[in-house]
């Protein structure tokens, strides 16, 4: 059983202080945790306030949105594992297209980064997706495959157990054009293929394939109507405390169904 799981990638927004007041006003709100993981992935510089605020044990985890492969060193500007655990940290985003098409990251690194994240207890939430013109001359499969076995190769399936994957298709990102809900379910049956035959059919099948790309209280129903779309990363509307909230909300309505 896959427990669903919304988790809002704040990207290069919001400082200490208004993370904070962010934190506050969302463990205000009506906000239910049953059912359902929750995540909020602030900068580096937020972690710290935005963990004062949930608490340490909160049913709201915390999460980053890289690290550094290496524990420490000479690295400089870099934050390494077991940093991001001493600030309560849960999860991690690693692979973000924007940090593949705007820092050079690939997949071997990544795969790296994703050993760093389990070595020391954090979730990583592994983002895969393809461009406008892969999809357009039909390499969309082609590119998953390619990104999860060049990600997952060396892991062995019972180190896989804390792994979530996000499938984001770069041009539904930040554009407002979300991916159909078909389009999206064909990606997620792909990815739990390449995870059954590359590792095995309960790696498949415990694994939590999320849908993220233009992601909106309007849309999310669509998305988690399906049984092989198990959550969402949410970007732009996760920086407001109400489309948050609601979105979560929704996803709790179709899992009470
Ligand atoms: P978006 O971003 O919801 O603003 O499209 C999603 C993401 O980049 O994770």
């Amino acid at each position: 059983m896959r427990t669903p799981l919304i988790a809002g990638n704040w990207k290069m927004n919001k400082t200490a202080s208004e993370a904070a007041r962010f934190a506050r006003e969302l463990v205000q709100s009506p906000l239910s945790t049953a059912a359902i993981d929750i995540v909020i992935a602030p900068p580096f510089t937020a972690l710290a306030a935005v963990r004062d605020v949930l608490g340490e044990t909160s049913p709201i985890g915390l999460g980053a949105q890289n690290l550094h492969w290496e524990d420490r060193g000479a690295f400089t500007g870099e934050i390494s594992a077991p940093m991001l655990k001493d600030l309560s940290c849960r999860y991690v985003i690693l692979g973000h297209s924007e940090r593949r098409a705007q820092f050079g990251e690939q997949d071997d690194l990544i795969r790296k980064k994703i050993l760093a994240a389990l070595t020391h207890g954090l979730n990583p939430i592994l983002c895969v997706g393809e461009s406008l013109s892969e999809r357009e001359s039909g390499a969309t499969n082609a590119v998953i495959e390619r990104q999860l076995k060049g990600c997952l190769t060396g892991f062995e399936p019972s180190q896989l157990g804390p792994l979530t994957i996000a499938y984001e298709p770069v041009w539904a990102i930040g554009t407002g054009k979300a991916a159909t809900p078909e389009q999206s379910i064909e990606v997620h049956q792909l990815i739990r293929r390449t995870l059954a035959t590359g590792w095995t059919t309960s790696v498949a099948s415990g694994t939590r394939i999320l849908y993220g790309g233009s992601v909106t209280p309007q849309n999310v129903e669509s998305f988690l109507a399906s049984p092989d779309i198990d959550g969402a990363l949410v970007g732009g509307a996760c920086l407001q405390v109400d489309s948050f909230a609601s979105i979560v909300r929704l996803a709790q309505t179709r899992i009470g169904h």
